[in-house]
């Protein structure tokens, strides 16, 4: 039997090379905010999708429940919450709402849908995308300071789940993907050197693939990224 898949933010740059790497071997819900009709083409053929909008997370999470109720599914083999977006710029400047939404969407929404989904995951695992930044990042305060918060989710719920539900978390580096545009960065030549969410996409199911991994490790500098199930 294929093993049951959650990806969010399935619908582009890292989240979509991930779908696209399990597709036909995984049965896979895929989560966006966009609707069905605007995304389906970027979407696995066989994959089953569901909108939710991680903006306002109490609703993501019923939207996310409802789907797998409707698909039967009373298990889930891996969760990846991989949604994020974010603001960049002077942080004095940015405009409450824009924190907000990048500590909902990135935060808030992760720590729901990871206590909503808990009793699904038991013998399996749920992987959480970090950032690099969450050791801070110029012009991105509240978006580092989410990641830093999910770093510290995702070192709570190890202790909290174990023996139930692996838990990790991945920092990617630099990614050449749309995020830095939507978010008002511009990357500039800087670009070139960014992994292709491909090659982060083979990173995350590398450490999807691990039972245990106990420390960081790191790749070359322009493929940045560090997988830490626990580092004490
Ligand atoms: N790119 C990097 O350099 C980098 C570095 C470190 C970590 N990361 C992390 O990697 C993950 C994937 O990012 P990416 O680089 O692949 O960026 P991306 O191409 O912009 O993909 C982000 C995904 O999250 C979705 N999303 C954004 N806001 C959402 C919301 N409110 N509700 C639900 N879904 C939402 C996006 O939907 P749309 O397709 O509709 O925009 C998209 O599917 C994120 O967690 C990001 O923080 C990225």
């Amino acid at each position: 039997m294929k093993s049951r898949m959650l990806i969010t933010g399935a619908t582009s740059g890292i989240g979509a090379a991930l779908a696209a790497r399990y597709a036909g071997r995984a049965d896979l819900l895929l989560a966006g905010r966009r609707p069905y009709e605007e995304v389906a083409a970027t979407l696995p053929a066989d994959a089953h999708y569901v909108v939710a909008d991680q903006s306002e997370p109490e609703r993501a999470a019923a939207q996310i429940g409802k789907a797998l109720a409707d698909l039967g599914w009373e298990t889930l083999d891996v969760v990846v919450l991989n949604a994020g977006t974010g603001w960049s710029g002077d942080p004095a400047t940015e405009p409450a709402a824009s924190i907000r939404n990048t500590l909902d969407a990135n935060l808030f929404a992760a720590v729901t849908l990871a206590h909503a989904l808990a009793a699904l995951l038991e013998g399996g695992q749920l992987v959480l995308v970090g950032s690099t930044a969450r050791r801070g990042a110029p012009r991105f305060a509240s978006y580092a300071a989410a990641k830093a918060g999910l770093d510290g989710l995702a070192r709570a719920l190890s202790e909290e789940w174990r023996g139930k539900v692996r838990v990790k978390i991945v920092h990617p580096g630099p990614t050449a993907t749309g995020m830095h545009a939507k978010a008002g960065f511009h990357t500039g030549r800087a670009r070139a050197l960014f992994a292709p969410p491909e090659m982060m996409a083979r990173l995350i199911e590398r450490a999807i693939a691990r039972r245990r991994i106990r420390r960081t490790i790191s790749f070359p500098q322009y493929l940045a990224a560090a997988v830490t199930p626990w580092r004490r």
